[in-house]
């Protein structure tokens, strides 16, 4: 890694994301590291300054954690940032603002670090396209594409750096979003001519959920269909070695540090059997998620796929409320791809966090052409978040609803009415499964 490197400690803070962030903000790649990190591993790792960040987490075991002395003998400026702030305004932690820290850290980078300001995106892709290529040799590398950001950065990265050496494979599951399959073979097979294994399991994935209702099964039937798939493919490819992961640095972060517990384990394709071994090249490990999206753009790759807003894994499967079938799938991805065009026609697309539609199992009695109908509802939704873990809904102004309301009635078959969900989460959750 060639960029100026600015680690930050862990004691246990719940500020190290922050302060990473800030960091990198102004110019300049920080990371986080164990408190325990030695000077060996310091040395492999280009660092201009370290920050000892104490927290509210620094006891492992029942006793309090201290970093390795040998660290203040490296000739590496060090910043004690808790105690510093302790000094000046009598708290533990920072209780000051963004740009009041960034003051601060400015201070401790440019002037007693000499970092210089080389972390921007276009740096990032060169020295990816180095590493990558040094990694990887004259080897081939597989990928699943979903489409969705991460993996799709990840993708245009690696085709800048290995081109044919690369195989993507995207799995249509048939709970994709209306165009979405299409927009992926146009992007990457089209525009980028990469090597894409496209793979139409539709009647595969809807057969094995025939009938099944419960949330969780179908959640199962989906996860584990989706890496057989991804298995049958990867084995009538020849000489792959290498896997390439879109795990980006949340990923790495949530899936625990010494102080914190472990949040969730990070796996993107996990569960392949153990006769397929490949080496994995991650090479968005470094990237916040705007970073990622960033990345993209600096790689070419189109402002919607880049922007795109958060897609479950399980797609509509999870939307499509009970025993899928194939009658309100196509209901349910019709009203999708309205809103979503509505929502883009009014701008709301760059203001709302996740929208989307649901189509419960049961029907309602109305009338079409002066004809009773018993035809199914759908419910819109639009909530905004900050980390998903609680949602406010979006109000949305009457007129739009009432447009979008009025499309999904005159154009979508099979439904007669359409409602709003106003719930905020808690107590509902995001999906409605
Ligand atoms: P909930 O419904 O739990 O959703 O409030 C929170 C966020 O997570 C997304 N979500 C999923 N993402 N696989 C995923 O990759 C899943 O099974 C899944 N379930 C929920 C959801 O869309 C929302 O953004």
């Amino acid at each position: 890694m060639k960029q100026d490197n600015i680690l930050v400690l862990d004691l246990g803070s719940h500020d190290n994301t922050r302060i990473t962030r800030l960091i990198r903000d102004l110019g300049v790649y920080s990371e986080i590291k164990p408190h325990d990190i030695t000077k060996e591993e310091i040395a492999t790792l280009n660092v201009k300054g370290i920050i000892i960040n104490g927290g509210e987490n620094n006891i492992i075991d029942g006793k309090e954690i201290d970093v390795n002395d040998e660290i203040y003998s490296l000739g590496i400026p060090v910043f004690a940032v808790g105690h510093k702030l302790a000094k000046v305004d009598n708290k533990s932690s920072w209780a000051t603002t963004d740009e009041d820290i960034k003051e601060e850290l400015k201070v401790f980078i440019f002037d007693e670090c000499r970092a210089e300001k080389n972390w921007n995106m276009k740096n990032f892709v060169n020295d990816q396209v180095e590493i990558i290529r040094q990694q990887v040799g004259d080897k081939k590398v597989l990928l699943a594409l979903s489409g969705g950001v991460d993996s799709s950065v990840v993708a245009a990265l690696l085709i800048k750096a290995i081109g044919k050496q690369l195989t993507c494979v995207h799995v249509n599951h048939g709970l994709m979003r209306k165009g979405e399959s299409e927009d992926v073979i146009e992007v990457f097979q089209n525009q980028l001519n990469a090597n894409l294994v496209y793979v139409d399991a539709t009647d595969r994935f809807l057969g094995k959920l025939e009938n099944v209702s419960d949330p969780e099964q179908k959640r199962k039937i989906i996860g584990a269909e989706f890496i057989r798939v991804f298995e049958e493919e990867a084995r009538k490819l020849d000489g792959i070695e290498f896997l390439a992961q879109g795990t980006i640095y949340p990923d790495i972060i949530e899936s625990g540090t010494k102080t914190a517990k472990v949040v969730k384990s990070h796996h993107n394709v996990g569960g392949l059997p153990d006769d397929l071994q490949f080496q994995l090249v991650e090479p968005l490990y470094q990237l916040f998620k705007d970073e990622v999206r960033a990345c993209g753009l600096e790689l070419g790759l189109p402002h919607d796929m880049v922007y795109r807003q958060p897609f479950p894994g399980p797609g509509l499967g999870v939307r499509c409320l009970g025993a899928i079938t194939r009658e309100r799938l196509t209901a349910l991805r019709e009203a999708d791809a309205i809103l979503r065009e509505e929502f883009a026609s009014h701008g709301l697309d760059q203001k709302v966090w996740q929208y989307f539609t649901v189509i419960p199992e049961f029907k309602s009695v109305g009338v079409k052409n002066n004809a009773r109908c018993y035809e199914y509802p759908i419910i819109l939704r639009a909530v905004n978040t900050i980390d998903a873990m609680t949602a406010t809904i979006e109000q949305i102004e009457w007129p739009i609803l009432l447009k979008i309301t009025d499309r999904i009635l005159n154009e979508v078959a099979n439904v007669n009415r359409v409602c709003y969900d106003l719930t905020p989460k808690p107590c509902g959750t995001i999906e409605w499964e």
